[in-house]
């Protein structure tokens, strides 16, 4: 949703600015513009992605000691070279860039016009320039105009402003969208997240929300809004920055697909008594768990799906009711919850719009809140009381994998652990599954030997444009997500059903030759399975049968894809794997732009 860079130091500053918003595209991508800062201002700005706007300063002898990069995804105004950021002010010598909304721009904008600044673009952002211009008439600094315009803007905001009046001086302020601050020496960054700053830097301070910084080639100074000095406490991030590169893999989504045993590996450190083989949830106190009546799930996007299939796994083993919420739903309705229930967000970004909304609602109601997320130091991370932070380092495509795995690895380790706490499960059942669970990552390498099977199944299917992925119980769970990744990344049309609710309503769409994916992974769903099986191939569909241990029993799939012999419970984590390879090589056949596909940004930070 719109990413920002800024650095000021000894580099040359354009290649600086271009790498960092490489590793942001993620973010948004339909317009890209930086500008660079020395005798001159030089701004460049190009509708597209930031391959256009490369294309575009190629042969520029651009000069500068310090610059500001934006990649965008348009809220205000259409994707245009015009409503690209950065944006001046009328003099043409102040420039800023935005991640947010401004939700006050229209009565911002009149009053602006009134006092006779002109605009350029149709965005929201735009208004901000002209009112730091407005503020500095009367203030002595840029920080000191930036607090006062930010004290009149309604909305979320993360912006990097600075002006050929304040030479090698960056001023940025982060209200709900994220800001992160790279320390060095000589020369300081600022991005909208961390992997644009490894290359440089692992020395970081997360801006929290409503507080302003001031970078310098010397110094990084931050303030709270009323412009008092603060003392962040920087923390060392220990991502090795060849995590934000593909790695040889043509695609990051192949690449994060295939990083999926490790980043179980890495979810399971200290999560588990080797001694008594026992699940540890140090994240959670045990006092907390045990007076857990009811739990409470709420999440966007893939971490919905994740939710969903936690939900199955918590109520089974621990016996805990649990209600799963979309986040923009649950933040607008009323519910009633019991005493002692306790709230589960789960974010990747841990910077999502509705779900921090939700998070806060929770709050609001007195629910005590555990965080499921990949982003140590985001807002729903600082928000929350207990969390858990995923092992699945950058993830860079836009489509959700190796996140996805370890939010479903997490919730399983939640289930275990309360059923542990709360004695619902025979001790010796879960010690043979907490020994099970150490071979998850092995057994995830088995599955992603299925890759040249769904390689050639995807190629048969490349003409397809409708799909249909059933499956009962956590298998559900397991077509929510699958069907997301092939609607998200091939633009195919998918819809996953709860194998039992065919027949009431969309077995009406099943004709012949149509395509289905059944997931086949319950033991105790089998004969269930195999009548839904026979319900679509009696109406001519040709289907993809994904068996669990007891293979294809019973159950003739036209073609067969075999998990690796384990318990039922830990299916989700398998059978996900082939469902992700095959949107990535449908989407590979149908040429999509797999690490962005149109319409989508990874990380929502608007509603
Ligand atoms: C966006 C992304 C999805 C993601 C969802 C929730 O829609 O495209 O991949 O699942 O946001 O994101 P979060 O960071 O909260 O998990």
């Amino acid at each position: 949703m719109c990413g920002i860079v800024g650095y000021v130091g000894f580099r040359p500053v354009l290649p600086v600015i271009l790498d960092g918003l490489k590793k942001l595209e993620y973010r948004g991508y339909d317009s890209a513009g930086i500008v660079l800062f020395g005798q001159d201002l030089s701004i460049v700005k190009k509708q597209g992605k930031i391959a256009r706007l490369e294309q575009e300063l190629a042969g520029m002898q651009l000069e500068g000691q310090m610059g500001i990069g934006h990649t965008r995804w348009a809220t205000h105004g259409v994707p245009s070279d015009e409503n690209a950021h950065p944006h001046l002010d009328c003099s043409g010598r102040l420039a800023l860039v935005h991640n947010g909304i401004i939700e006050n721009y229209l009565e911002l904008k009149t009053d602006l016009l009134e006092s006779g600044h002109h605009f350029r673009s149709e965005t929201d952002t735009e208004v901000i320039v002209h009112l730091v211009e407005e503020k500095l008439k009367t203030r002595p600094s840029l920080l000191e105009a930036v607090l006062a315009a930010a004290a009149d803007l309604h909305g979320s905001f993360a912006l990097a402003i600075a002006s050929q009046q304040y030479p090698g001086r960056i001023v940025a302020v982060r209200r709900e969208s994220p800001l992160v601050l790279g320390l060095g020496q000589g020369e300081n960054f600022l991005a909208s997240d961390i992997p644009a700053l490894l290359p440089y830097t692992k020395d970081i301070v997360i801006l929290s929300n409503n507080q302003v910084a001031e970078l310098t080639r010397e110094a990084v100074r931050v303030f709270s809004m009323d412009g008092q000095e603060l003392q962040p406490e920087p923390v060392r991030i220990d991502w090795d920055a060849r995590l934000a590169e593909k790695g040889g893999f043509e695609h990051f989504m192949l690449k994060e697909i295939h990083e999926q045993p490790q980043v179980i590996k890495d979810t399971l450190v200290g999560h588990i008594d080797l001694v008594n083989q026992q699940i540890l949830l140090p994240e959670l106190p045990d006092e907390i768990l045990s007076k857990i009546r009811q739990i409470s799930i709420t999440a966007c996007g893939t971490a919905f799906h994740a939710g969903i299939c936690g939900k199955t796994w918590i109520e089974e083993w621990a016996g805990v009711p649990v209600e799963v919420e979309i986040a923009s739903e649950f933040r607008y309705r009323q519910r009633p919850f019991l005493p002692d229930s306790l709230a589960v967000v789960i974010s990747q970004s841990g910077e999502t719009a509705d779900t921090l909304a939700a998070l806060r609602r929770f709050k609001e109601m007195g629910m005590p809140v555990f965080a499921i997320t990949n982003t140590f130091g985001s807002s729903v991370t600082r928000e929350s009381d207990w969390v858990l932070t995923t092992k699945a380092g950058p993830e860079i495509a836009v489509a959700s994998t190796k996140a996805y795995s370890t939010q479903i690895l997490s919730l399983l380790l939640l289930a275990l652990r309360l059923a542990q706490i709360k004695g619902s499960q025979p001790p010796e059942r879960l010690q043979e599954i907490t020994r099970e669970l150490q071979r998850l990552p092995l057994l995830c390498d088995q599955v992603l030997q299925l890759e040249s099977r769904v390689q050639e199944y995807a190629y048969r299917l490349r003409t397809l444009d409708d799909y249909f992925i059933l499956g009962r119980g956590l298998d559900y769970a397991t077509s929510l997500e699958g069907a997301l990744k092939l609607k998200e990344i091939s633009y195919v049309h998918c819809e996953a059903y709860a194998a039992g609710e065919l027949k009431h309503g969309p077995l009406a769409l099943i004709t012949a030759g149509k395509q289905v994916c059944l997931l086949a992974t319950q033991n105790e769903l089998l004969a269930k399975v195999a009548s839904n099986l026979k319900e679509v191939k009696a109406r001519g569909a040709e289907v993809l049968v994904l068996a669990g241990t007891n293979g294809s029993v019973g159950l003739e799939g036209d073609e067969i894809w075999q998990l690796p012999a384990t318990f039922d419970l830990f299916s989700p984590l398998l059978a996900i794997i082939p469902l992700q390879l095959f949107a990535y090589y449908m989407a590979k056949e149908k040429g999509c732009d797999i690490d962005q596909p149109r319409n989508l940004a990874k990380s929502v930070t608007v509603e």
